[in-house]
């Protein structure tokens, strides 16, 4: 049995037509479904579906054998027994820092609200400026707004939740997509499955 993890929302959706290039085509749909195994046209491919921060976890520990996870999550996890063979350019977005408009810079110590805590610790560490982290799990851009922080990190994309709450984007951390990870056992014990599996993907995109 081969397990792919994936998670509900835009990586599943972005996901499901280069799995449908690879010939691996879901029977159940994750936004009718409640079930979290969907079987696949193959009988020996399973697509399991869990919170986009999970994934890495599942692969690392060899509980799928693939996954899609975005780079944000993935330098966040921040394991080195994951193998990260492909850029699948999907789900791409900005990781950047955000602050109300037009606040003037703080000097000294900045609190800084991000569900990305190691990264933001790293990010503030790196430029020399001292910061408390909070961690959240959602809805990062409301902290400011209500005194919990001066600063976001967070994904931004078209900026409208930024704008939709008197934010702007500050300093860019990394540019995020979401990439194909294999657990490293697997990658080994299923080479004949995978590795045919991970040609395809390369050649579908590619081809785009
Ligand atoms: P959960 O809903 O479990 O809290 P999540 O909010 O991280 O998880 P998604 O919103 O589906 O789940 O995000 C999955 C990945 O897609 C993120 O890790 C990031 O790489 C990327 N992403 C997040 N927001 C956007 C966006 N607005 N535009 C493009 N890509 C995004
Ligand atoms: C993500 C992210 C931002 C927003 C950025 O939220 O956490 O809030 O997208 O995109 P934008 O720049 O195009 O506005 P998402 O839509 O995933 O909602 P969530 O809070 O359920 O994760
Ligand atoms: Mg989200």
């Amino acid at each position: 049995m081969l397990t792919i993890a994936v998670s509900k929302g835009r990586i599943y959706d972005e996901a499901l037509p280069l799995l449908a290039e690879a010939d691996i085509i879901p029977i159940d749909d994750p936004k009718t479904s409640r079930k979290l195994i969907l079987k696949t046209n193959h009988a020996d491919i399973q697509l399991i579906i869990i919170r986009a921060t999970d994934v890495p976890t599942f692969v690392e520990y060899g509980a799928a054998d693939i996954g899609i996870a975005g780079k944000d999550v993935l330098i966040e996890h921040d394991s080195d027994n994951l193998y990260e063979p492909i850029d699948l350019n999907i789900a791409c977005c900005k990781l950047m820092t955000a602050a109300p408009t037009n606040a003037p810079d703080i000097s000294g110590r900045v609190r800084v609200a991000t569900k990305y805590v190691k990264t933001a610790e790293r990010y503030f560490a790196s430029k020399g400026i001292q910061a408390k982290i909070i961690k959240l799990y959602g809805a990062m851009e409301l902290a400011p707004l209500v005194g919990l922080a001066d600063y976001i990190v967070d994904v931004v994309d078209t900026g409208n939740t930024l704008r939709a709450n008197g934010l702007e984007p500050r300093e860019l951390i990394m540019n995020i997509s979401s990439r194909l990870v294999v657990n490293k056992a697997s990658m080994k014990m299923k080479h004949q499955i995978i590795q045919p599996l991970l040609d395809q993907f390369e050649k579908t995109l590619a081809a785009r």
